[in-house]
């Protein structure tokens, strides 16, 4: 297992594990935490073996954010030519589930982080903002383009302009949280979900996952051509016969492909 300065990485079963770890900057992603992550979750992503990803933090801080005192010094050109977030590109294309397990501060780029996830389990503690306007920039992990797409344009505006934070209970009435659970619970709920996740056939997830993207991507006529020919191509699977058999035969599916 490769040795990281930032993260710790885990495997349970067909669960691949990411937990920041720089808890005197509230994890706040500077260079070498962006590169780690990106490093490990590829490593997964590239392991037939997992099924799913959980990305989480500390009980006081997912991530508070890029590393305001990285940046603070930067110029234009040093921003431009050294592209810093470029990285995040690879996150955002994995094809394994990604959960963010949130608790405490999801903020700037740490509620980016979250957003590249497929689904957000978050604990009753968690908070979410956009407060990039208050250090004089915007946001530039995605958070202009995700946030409006997960809980529309006026609510995204209410926190990109105006720098403040919501809490989990406003996040999931927004859209932005798949579930919220009570702190002491986070990861054992995780667990569970990334198992269940986990125990499915592993391209029709990647296929499911994908459908999803396009959805977030295309227009609706291009996402349903899109999602014909996914699900016309499951047919061609192994594992499309186990399941509706499995059905048929009221047994629990044994996947090949998992
Ligand atoms: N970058 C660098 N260091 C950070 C940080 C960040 N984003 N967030 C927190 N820290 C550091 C603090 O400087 C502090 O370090 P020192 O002890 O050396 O001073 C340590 O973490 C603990 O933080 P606080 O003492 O501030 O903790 P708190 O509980 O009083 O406050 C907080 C917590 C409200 C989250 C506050 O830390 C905060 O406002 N952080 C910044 C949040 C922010 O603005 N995030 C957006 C960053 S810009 C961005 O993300 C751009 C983008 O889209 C790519």
């Amino acid at each position: 297992m490769t040795d990281y300065e930032s993260i710790l990485v885990e495997t349970t079963g067909r669960v691949g594990w990411i937990t920041l770890n720089r808890p005197e900057a509230l994890n706040a992603l500077n260079s070498t935490l962006i590169r780690e992550i990106v490093e490990a979750a590829t490593a997964f992503d590239a392991d037939p073996g997992i099924g799913a990803i959980v990305i989480t933090g500390s009980a006081k801080a997912f991530a508070a954010g890029a590393d305001i005192k990285e940046m603070a010094d930067q110029g234009y050109i040093d921003m431009y030519l050294n592209d810093p977030f470029a990285r995040w590109g690879e996150f955002g294309r994995l094809r394994t589930p990604v959960i963010a397990a949130v608790a405490g501060f999801a903020l700037g780029g740490g509620c980016e982080l979250a957003m590249m996830a497929d689904l957000i389990i978050a604990a009753d503690t968690a908070k979410f903002g956009q407060p990039e306007i208050n250090l004089g920039v915007i946001p530039g992990i995605g958070g202009t383009q995700r946030l409006p797409r997960a809980i529309g344009k006026y609510k995204a505006a209410d926190l990109i302009l105006t720098g403040r934070t919501m809490g989990a209970e406003e996040a999931e009435r927004a859209g932005l949280v798949s579930r919220i659970v009570p702190a002491d619970d986070l990861l054992t709920e995780v667990a569970a979900v990334a198992e269940t996740i986990a125990s499915k056939s592993l391209p029709v997830v990647y296929a499911a996952k994908d459908a999803l993207q396009a959805a977030q991507e295309t227009a609706l006529a291009e996402g349903l051509r899109f999602e014909k020919q996914a699900f016309t191509a499951a047919f061609g699977l192994d594992d499309q016969k186990e399941g509706m058999a499995a059905f048929r035969d009221k047994r629990p599916a044994e996947f090949t492909h998992r």
